[in-house]
């Protein structure tokens, strides 16, 4: 479904990802609140998911001051488009000074689970590319120790059996999200019982199993900003 508006939009985002619409508010909050990142001129990163719908429509009223986006999913470029941002394509782009994305779990040190949405690795990319990484969240999305959140990752489907049995080997339960392919068609396989004390280490380790594509650990590369609501962390 292609979103109408961001309320639409994340409703439909709710659904597919569980979020409670309870933190509605604090998502925008977040939201509108990294527009003061965006330079004019500059040409944005944009992440995915239900609050960064909601950047994505302030970004909106400042279109004519920017060059234009640098999508991370179908659906970010989907609703860019749909209100007049011109998305650029990341090779044309060079290097870009600002990426802003949602996460599903942030740790004191804004090391990050991402890919609930199934996004993860275009979004690696785009914040591999970019000089600072603003990450958006809810309160709730703030842990200690990350991996209550399933840690997503993207397989090559060929490879989905052997990376599951590689994950039993290191503690964690897989499970197949069944019925989603990835903007790369590509299937995601979500690791729960993790408790994960060192996630570049295990970022870095599962980067080495041939089949994965990308893990849904920002640890290497965490955020440099992270505001929850309206208040930077
Ligand atoms: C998509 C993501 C999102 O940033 C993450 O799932 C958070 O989404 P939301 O803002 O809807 O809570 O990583 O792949």
């Amino acid at each position: 479904m292609l979103a109408r508006n961001a309320n639409d939009y994340h409703n439909a985002a709710s659904i597919q990802y569980g979020i409670p619409m309870s933190n509605a508010n604090e998502k925008r909050q977040a939201g509108e609140a990294a527009i003061r990142y965006v330079e004019d001129g500059a040409i944005i990163g944009v992440g995915t998911g239900s609050t960064v719908a909601f950047f994505i429509d302030a970004l909106a009223d400042l279109k004519d001051r920017i060059q234009g986006a640098v999508s991370s999913s179908e659906q970010s470029t989907a609703q860019l488009k749909k209100l007049g941002i011109p998305v650029l394509d990341l090779n044309t782009a060079g290097p870009l000074t600002i990426y802003i994305d949602g996460a599903d779990e942030c740790d004191p040190h804004k090391r990050l689970i991402k890919g609930g949405g199934a996004a993860l690795t275009r979004e690696k990319i785009v914040a591999a590319a970019s000089q600072k990484f603003v990450c958006i969240i809810d309160p709730s999305k703030r842990v200690d120790l990350l991996g209550k959140f399933p840690v997503p990752i993207e397989v090559i489907p060929m490879a989905r059996s052997l990376i599951g049995r590689e994950i039993v080997k290191r503690g964690g339960q897989p499970v197949w999200r069944d019925g989603v392919v990835t903007d790369n068609g590509n299937w995601i396989i979500d690791v729960h019982g993790w408790q994960i004390t060192d996630p570049a280490a295990l970022e870095s380790e599962l980067n080495q199993l041939p089949g994965i594509v990308t893990v849904g650990l920002f640890a290497r590369r965490p955020a440099d900003v992270v505001l929850i609501g309206e208040h930077e962390m």
